[in-house]
């Protein structure tokens, strides 16, 4: 796909990933739609790049999804991409001890990271799918899944969401090919944004010892990878991951 003059939507897109994303598309020449929950972030990145628009959106509410996907086919006319990056971090161990007691992961604490990271990108993807289908003339989506996706301790919840996207990202390559639309996926490993900056110290100094690069990716770095993604029109249905090669 030529990104310039594609409308391209990205969830998430106010900081991190998503808006170095969003940046580089919108430097190939895209129009984004910049969706996210914190609208005044959004606001001032919407700033930042020419043709934009800015969405506030939590990703999982279905009937803000439809709504927004609805606005952005009125605002833009149509839609070419998708990138579904919005995601959040909750970790904790499912059971650990304290002074003798057995305490659990609360079921909010699984719910939240699952509705978010793989309910919000099965309705963001639907009804992308959905407008693609309408207008006939193809698309891409590109799901963000990480490296956690193999099963990473005190994450549970976000493993699970995470290879539920990954096998997500495989399932729509095969049921949406025959409407001209690919769908892959990124799986970054330990990336310098606010989320990584979340991470307790003791798990993200074990982590980053472990990176044989020897250091954190960056956000162009990943938007590099979705970019190539979007131009090379024979990738479909597959999981890039790019962690300076890590595995966990
Ligand atoms: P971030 O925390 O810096 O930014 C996430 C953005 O998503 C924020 O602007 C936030 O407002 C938005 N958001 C959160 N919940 C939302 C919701 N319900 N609806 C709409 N927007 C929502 O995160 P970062 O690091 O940029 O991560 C982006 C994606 O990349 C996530 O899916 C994350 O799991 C994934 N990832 C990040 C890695 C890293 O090392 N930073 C590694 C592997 C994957």
């Amino acid at each position: 796909m030529d990104i310039k003059n594609k409308v391209i939507a990205v969830t998430g897109a106010a900081r991190g990933l998503g808006f170095a994303m969003a940046k580089l598309l919108s430097e190939k020449g895209a129009l984004i739609a910049l969706i996210d929950l914190d609208i005044e972030a959004t606001n001032n990145a919407v700033k930042e790049l020419p043709n934009a628009k800015g969405y506030a959106c939590n990703v999982a509410q279905e009937h803000e999804v439809v709504q927004t996907f609805s606005q952005i086919k009125e605002d833009f006319g149509h839609l070419d991409g998708l990138i579904n990056n919005a995601g959040i971090l909750k970790d904790g161990l499912m059971v650990k001890t304290n002074d003798d007691e057995v305490q659990k992961l609360p079921l909010s604490q699984w719910q939240a990271v699952i509705d978010v990271n793989l309910t919000g990108v099965f309705l963001c993807g639907r009804e992308a799918a959905a407008s693609m289908v309408e207008q006939g003339s193809g698309g891409v989506i590109i799901n963000i899944s990480s490296v956690s996706r193999a099963g990473n301790f005190g994450q549970t919840n976000y493993s699970a969401a995470k290879a539920g996207v990954a096998a997500m990202t495989v399932t729509w390559a095969k049921e949406l090919a025959r409407y001209g639309i690919r769908s892959a996926g990124i799986a970054p490993g330990f990336v310098e944004t606010e989320m990584t900056d979340l991470m307790p110290e003791e798990a993200f100094n074990k982590v980053a010892n472990l990176i044989p690069l020897g250091r954190m990716g960056r956000v162009d770095e990943i938007a590099h990878t979705a970019a190539y993604i979007f131009e090379n029109d024979y990738l479909s249905g597959r999981i890039i991951d790019v962690d300076g090669g890590i595995r966990v």
